[in-house]
């Protein structure tokens, strides 16, 4: 079983748009799929689910569509809270928080604070998250450190560099699945997912249901994976 699942939600969208909708009925719809998701993880006991809701390219949409989107993530904490604690989800978010409204990082700290205490699943919600910039970021305290004499630069290794990581403490995602028929990473967890299983569909993410979760994983489970060397049987 995978430990770790990691999914871009992408596809919203083109979802509403096929729909003769506007593109942010396609994040609400995407909402949705998130809740089953997030149920079907914790039917397979999958302990750490990341998704990327956000991108700190995402900027470069009309301010109309990015309003939107910060509105749904306050949105959801609000609606979904309960539930999550009931199902034992513990949240937690990635990414930048400077840059984002007051009224947006009081929902993210609420949501973190009322589910610190829960064991059953992670949810870990990429937002205002890049790969790059949070890799810039380790470099720069890392540098700051050693610059200060708190870090000897000869210890610096792929262990303790991960900690300076947003995903600090977090293991690597086994399986990584991105929907909406795109085959790119887009500046996800691009230092994490060296290893991981990639897996591609072309539904649109309000579409996704626990069926693809469950096809997703049953194809992770007969990969063999080797890490470089010679390896043993398939899905190890
Ligand atoms: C993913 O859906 C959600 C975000 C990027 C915020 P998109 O909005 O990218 O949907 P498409 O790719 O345009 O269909
Ligand atoms: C990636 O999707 C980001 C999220 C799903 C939040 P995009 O739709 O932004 O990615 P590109 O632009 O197609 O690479
Ligand atoms: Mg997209």
């Amino acid at each position: 079983m995978p430990q770790h699942i990691a999914i871009i939600m992408d596809g919203n969208g083109r979802w509403a748009v096929r729909r003769g909708l506007p593109r942010t009925a396609g994040h609400r719809a995407g909402i949705e799929a998130l809740r089953s998701v997030v149920e079907g993880c914790i039917e397979h006991g999958v302990r750490y689910l990341t998704v990327f809701a956000f991108s700190t390219e995402n900027w470069r949409r009309p301010k109309s569509e990015v309003d939107a989107l910060m509105g749904l993530l306050v949105e959801y904490f609000d609606r979904e809270i309960v539930r999550l604690c009931r199902e034992g989800v513990r949240v937690r978010i990635i990414g930048e928080r400077e840059g984002l409204t007051e009224a947006v990082r009081e929902a993210i700290e609420s949501a973190e604070d009322r589910t610190r205490c829960n064991e059953r699943l992670d949810l870990i919600v990429a937002f205002n998250y890049g790969s790059r910039a949070e890799i810039c970021r380790a470099a720069r305290t890392v540098a700051a450190l050693a610059s200060k004499g708190e870090l000897d630069p000869e210890t610096v290794d792929e262990a303790n560099f991960g900690s300076y990581l947003y995903t600090a403490g977090i293991p690597d995602p086994d399986l990584l699945i991105r929907p909406s028929g795109e085959m790119r990473l887009s500046n996800f967890l691009l230092w994490q997912c060296a290893y991981s299983e990639f897996w591609f569909t072309s539904v649109y993410w309000p579409d996704f249901t626990k069926a693809h979760l469950a096809e997703a994983i049953a194809e992770y489970r007969r990969r063999a994976r080797r890490y470089g060397g010679l390896g043993a049987a398939p899905g190890g």
